[in-house]
């Protein structure tokens, strides 16, 4: 049995990607120190699969948890999410992220050197593309264009790994590079819980709904796009977490594999807010406001690499994201918090 340790496990994708590993037969280590997620998310996974997860509490920082981890288990594959990723906060606390996103890399790759694990999926963004000059994104765009701290760690990890593969061939190292993900797992029992006010636009547009917050701020409608406001390429959590079991299943090389997991199509922000509309069966009151900084008109993924190399490829509509995310939202209004 191939074992994966998912660092970050208890937060929105690694929850989702740790059941859809465990349902494609894997054996799961998860690692989390809690810090932007809770233990009920471990307990609400162990719910949908019927079955004890292995977790430990505990930094990514902290070279003897990982000594610890390693050695009382036969990992196979890491998979990468440990990681904080909030833009704005990243602005503010540059310094923090570099430590946690840059410095918690280095302590798991160290790691997994001194223990002969050299398989390793990050989670990387298409916020590396920065403002692309084309659509839709391919993997040969330009990358390493970062805006922001948050983005800039993304980069310099990107770059850590493909330098660790260039100097020792046996790694392989795969980058995912995630579009918008969105929506939850169909039980309802798992999902995203951002702490305090949601910061992207599907989890505010969930709070709108629920009638938690007023209205959506609609951040400019005279972009270059048809009806003027931001397009986005969103796909379904659930999507993107079989993309790191198609990586974990597929790839049997060492080397250096970059990924856009996405759908390739892209939606404007009026267009989500008349799915979520249509998932809840009313108006959801919305208020045009300023372009917010460093936004880009548009970014949508060509995501047929993935589709070739890895036989993936998104399942998942907008409509099924909005469902499944109001679907958590309405059964967990406060989110893990009782
Ligand atoms: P999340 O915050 O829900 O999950 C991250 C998890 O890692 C949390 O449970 C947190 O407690 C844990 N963590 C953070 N730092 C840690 C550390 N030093 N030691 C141990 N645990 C630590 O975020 P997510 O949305 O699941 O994102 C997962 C990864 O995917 C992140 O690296 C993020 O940057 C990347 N990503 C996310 C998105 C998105 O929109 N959600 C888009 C692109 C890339
Ligand atoms: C943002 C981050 C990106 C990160 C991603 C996932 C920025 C500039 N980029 O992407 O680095 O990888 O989240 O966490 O923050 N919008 C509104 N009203 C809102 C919120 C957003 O109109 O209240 C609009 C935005 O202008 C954008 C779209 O909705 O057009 C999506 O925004 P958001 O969900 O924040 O994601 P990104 O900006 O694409």
């Amino acid at each position: 049995m191939t074992t994966v340790l998912v660092a970050g496990g208890a937060g929105y994708i690694g929850t989702h990607t740790t059941v859809a590993l465990v349902e494609k037969g894997f054996d799961v280590v998860c690692v989390d120190n809690y810090s932007n997620s809770s233990p009920e998310a471990l307990k609400r996974v162990e719910q949908i699969i019927g079955k004890p997860v292995r977790a430990y509490e505990g930094d990514l920082r902290d070279e003897e948890l990982l000594d610890q981890i390693f050695t009382e288990n036969n990992i196979d594959w890491v998979i990468h999410f440990a990681g904080m990723k909030a833009v704005g906060e990243s602005v503010e606390k540059p310094l923090e992220y570099y430590d946690n996103n840059v410095g918690g890399a280095l302590v798991l790759l160290r790691s997994m050197r001194r223990h002969g694990v050299k398989k390793i999926i990050f989670s990387s963004s298409a916020t590396v593309y920065g403002d692309p000059q084309t659509l839709p994104i391919t993997e040969e765009t330009p990358a390493a264009q970062a805006t922001n701290p948050y983005g800039w760690t993304k980069v310099f990890e990107e770059q850590i790994l493909t330098d660790l593969h260039r100097a020792d061939p046996d790694w392989t190292v795969v980058l995912l590079r995630y579009f918008n993900p969105v929506g939850a797992h169909e039980s309802g029992l798992i999902g995203e819980d951002p702490k305090g006010i949601p910061a992207n636009l599907t989890p505010y547009v969930a709070k709108v709904a629920i009638g938690e917050l007023d209205k959506v701020n609609v951040f400019g409608d005279d972009y270059n796009t048809a009806d003027g406001t931001g397009v986005r390429d969103y796909i379904h959590v659930m999507d993107l977490a079989q993309g790191h079991v198609a990586a974990a299943s597929n790839i049997n090389k060492t080397g250096v594999y970059v990924y856009n997991l996405g759908t390739g199509h892209g939606y404007s922000v009026l267009e989500v807010i008349k799915a979520y509309e249509k998932a809840v069966g009313k108006a959801i009151p919305y208020v045009i406001q300023p372009r917010r900084d460093g936004d880009v008109a548009s970014s949508y993924a060509d995501a047929s690499k993935a589709q070739h190399d890895l036989h993936w490829q998104a399942r998942y509509t907008m409509d099924d994201m909005a469902a499944t995310s109001m679907n958590w939202q309405q059964n967990n209004p406060h989110g893990y918090q009782k």
